[in-house]
């Protein structure tokens, strides 16, 4: 593989970003674009052989199904069969939420290859809201497959030097348009139509769409995977999203019990102003989700950011404080569990 080369997009000057991605894109090669919640490897999705360098570059198992990006609405059809009884239900969703981070589970089309999810009978689609991703997915003229842009189980890119620290010399291209502006992966949703009663939406992943502004439309409720089956969405596997510096995560300050000698990080929600965790020890390195007064939000697009710098920090281990598990802290703590050595 040659270098990957990196070139820069603005919101009003990507043409050649844009020309580039399309022309490696249509000689069958991945290449790496931002998104609105990170950014992803993406190949055409029609293309099984460009699908596989995706799952080779990532050293992705092949039993986890990427997600399908269409250009515009109208393109649904063309990657996956909604059925009549749910299709109001999509209508309104897509109306409401694309383009943008909510991605939902429908029966395949068949012209969709096996390679793209796995094997199932289902295909995860989204529109992303990112101009530059809108542009090469318009230009290109076809829905393209892209997960993150990052080695399985690490931690996703939200940044093109992410990228880089993640796939350098594995891809042959990366398109920098800055830092994503949501910071988490999409909201992961399979919907199920009830007689006489609110469409039921099954969480596969809690993500940037709450569960809050999702209850408008539907009743919503976490997908448990059947036991003995393929997980449903390896995403929720238990053991992902991972730093490679051990990282607890501490429900309360008093089960902080620090080993002499060592060197502890803090991940801090909102720092000195109102933790009861930034006085605990003598941290060697605090970092803090929400400096500003964004807060949760402020905090979703800052996390795989801080826990990148945590990582990179020489730490023995990452002690991280909870936040509030309502609106967006509910896929914030969902990353940070995932994030957390086990056992
Ligand atoms: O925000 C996002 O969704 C980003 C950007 C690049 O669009 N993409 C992303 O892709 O996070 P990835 O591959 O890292 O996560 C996709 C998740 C995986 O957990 C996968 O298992 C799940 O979607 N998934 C894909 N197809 C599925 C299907 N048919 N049924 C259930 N889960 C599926
Ligand atoms: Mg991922």
């Amino acid at each position: 593989m040659p270098e990957t080369k990196i070139i820069q997009a603005a919101d009003d000057d990507m043409q050649d970003a844009v020309r580039e991605a399309c022309a490696l894109l249509r000689a069958g090669e991945i290449v790496a674009l931002p998104t609105e919640t990170v950014y992803g490897l993406a190949a055409a999705a029609f293309d099984p052989a460009a699908v596989a360098k995706v799952f080779a570059a990532k050293e992705r198992p092949s039993f986890d199904p990427l997600i399908v990006h269409i250009a515009a609405r109208g393109d649904l059809k063309n990657v996956a069969i909604v059925p009549p009884d749910i299709a109001e239900t999509v209508s309104k969703l897509t109306a409401a939420f694309w383009p943008g981070p909510l991605t939902l589970i429908l029966p395949k089309h068949p012209a969709i290859p096996d390679i793209v999810t796995s094997g199932l009978p289902t295909v995860a689609v989204r529109q992303s809201a990112h101009p530059v991703f809108r542009a090469v997915n318009k230009e290109f003229g076809g829905p393209l497959a892209a997960p993150s842009a990052n080695r399985f189980g690490r931690i996703s890119p939200t940044s093109a030097s992410a990228v880089v620290k993640e796939l350098d010399g594995r891809i042959p291209l990366i398109i920098d348009a800055g830092a994503c502006a949501e910071g988490l992966e999409s909201t992961i949703i399979a919907i199920e139509a009830r007689a006489g009663k609110k469409p039921l939406f099954r969480l596969h992943r809690a993500g940037p769409v709450t569960k809050e502004q999702l209850q408008e439309f539907g009743r919503v409720e976490k997908a448990r995977d059947v036991a003995g089956e393929l997980p449903q969405a390896p995403g929720q596997l238990p053991s992902h999203y991972a730093p490679r510096t051990p990282l607890f995560l501490l429900e309360s300050p008093d089960s902080f019990h620090p080993e002499p000698g060592k060197k502890y990080g803090l991940l801090s929600y909102r720092g000195e102003d109102d933790s009861p965790y930034v006085g605990l020890h003598e941290w060697a390195r605090v970092e803090v989700l929400s400096p500003g007064s964004g807060k949760l939000a402020e905090a979703a697009i800052r996390l795989f950011f801080v826990l990148r710098l945590l990582d990179e920090a020489g730490l023995d281990a990452i002690i991280a404080e909870p936040v509030s598990e309502t609106g967006l802290g509910v896929a914030i703590m969902d990353r940070l569990r995932r994030a957390a050595t086990k056992g």
